[in-house]
């Protein structure tokens, strides 16, 4: 289901001509319109496509938007045989699905992954979904794309910072799968950032998270596991929201790998190695998360709003007992929380 593709537009061509549908709807955003679907449009499965474009951003993922994109594939009288093919990063493929599976109780989807972060993490799994008043993700749905086409090709055009974004999501599969996967993810190097190199291990990566998704696909248990880091990840990234300097998802997510990792050390003998290593990456690459003591306040209440709480008083986490070895419904008192942001700042 899931093509890791070097040469898009015939990869695309032929999985349409493959499937049965009766009109093609393009989602896409401002940059994803200029930088891909208009190296698409002259496929001949495309002639006659219904192109939406929204704006570029995590704000246009939102019920609004869906509800503008529900009215135009009324407009165009759009049936549950029709096809939404969604071109983009995250948010787009997140929209893209979410739109789908709701629009006369589901119509087919595909989706084609154009960022790192989007293929590593958003478009596999089923999960869509919407920001609502304030919380991301809050609305949506479980519902698998047809198919999805990883757009390497397409990643020339990614900065740094997306590249970046991506690669702590890779981290984080290889940490949850096994020594020879941390190996082979480790040695990218983040100065080069040679893409060539990154797809060689994306495959792999990919397959990572989608055998959990499919032993587990609506998160009762083992799918826990890909929610390593993202405990205090998403705090920090909250955090971040609430001051004058957003960071993307996957800074957010790396500096949540190391805090996390850290617990990991610190409750279940993870290896100080490993932990050592991410450490001066996530200095060298990344830099230290800006918030001082002042803010593990916050950022504690942050992490008891977390969705993945069983209760309000303790905050749920997976943590690692070695490469390859992670244990869901972990728990850390706030003492040894502000230890690993300690860490993080100073270690
Ligand atoms: N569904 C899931 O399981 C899941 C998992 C992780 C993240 N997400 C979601 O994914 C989103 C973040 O993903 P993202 O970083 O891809 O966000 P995004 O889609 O907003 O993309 C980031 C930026 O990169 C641009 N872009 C995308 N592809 C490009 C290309 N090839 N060349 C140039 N620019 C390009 C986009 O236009 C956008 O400006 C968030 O909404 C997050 O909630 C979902
Ligand atoms: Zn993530």
């Amino acid at each position: 289901m899931v093509v890791v593709s070097q040469h898009t537009p015939q990869d695309l061509q032929h999985l349409l001509m493959g499937m049965n549908y009766d009109r093609i709807f393009i989602l896409s955003d401002n940059n994803t319109r200029k930088q891909c679907v208009e190296a698409l449009m002259h496929l001949p499965a495309l002639q006659g496509a219904v192109q939406m474009v929204v704006n570029t951003g995590e704000m246009t993922k939102s019920l609004e938007t869906a509800a503008y994109l529900w009215r135009i594939l009324k407009d165009e009288a759009a049936t549950r045989h029709s096809l939404l093919l969604s071109v983009g990063g995250g948010m787009i493929t997140d929209l893209g699905g979410f739109v789908a599976a709701a629009f006369k109780r589901g119509m087919q989807c595909v989706h084609v992954s154009t960022s790192l972060l989007g293929a590593v993490d958003a478009a596999t799994g089923g999960k869509t979904g919407v920001n609502f008043e304030g919380y991301k993700n809050m609305i949506g749905f479980f519902y698998q794309p047809k198919h999805v086409i990883v757009a390497v090709d397409f990643f020339a055009t990614l900065d740094t910072q997306q590249l970046l974004s991506g690669y702590a999501e890779m981290l984080k599969h290889a940490l949850i799968a096994s020594k020879e996967d941390w190996l082979k993810t480790i040695a990218w190097d983040t100065e080069t950032m040679a893409i060539d190199q990154l797809s060689i291990l994306l495959e792999r990566n990919i397959a990572i998270k989608q055998h959990i998704v499919d032993m587990d696909p609506e998160e009762q248990s083992l799918r826990k596991v890909l929610n390593f880091g993202h405990t205090i990840g998403h705090a920090i990234e909250s955090w971040t929201h609430q001051t004058q300097q957003p960071q993307p998802h996957g800074y957010a997510v790396m500096w949540g790998i190391v805090a996390e990792v850290f617990l990991s050390h610190k409750k279940l003998g993870f290896p100080v190695t490993y932990l050592q290593q991410l450490m001066s990456l996530m200095k060298q690459a990344y830099g230290r998360p800006a918030f001082t003591c002042k803010d593990y306040e916050l950022l504690c209440e942050l992490m008891q709003q977390d969705k993945k709480n069983m209760d309000a008083e303790h905050i749920n986490f997976t943590l690692l007992r070695n490469l390859g070895l992670p244990e869901i419904n972990q728990t850390a008192t706030q003492e040894e929380i502000h230890e690993a942001l300690d860490f993080l700042r100073e270690g």
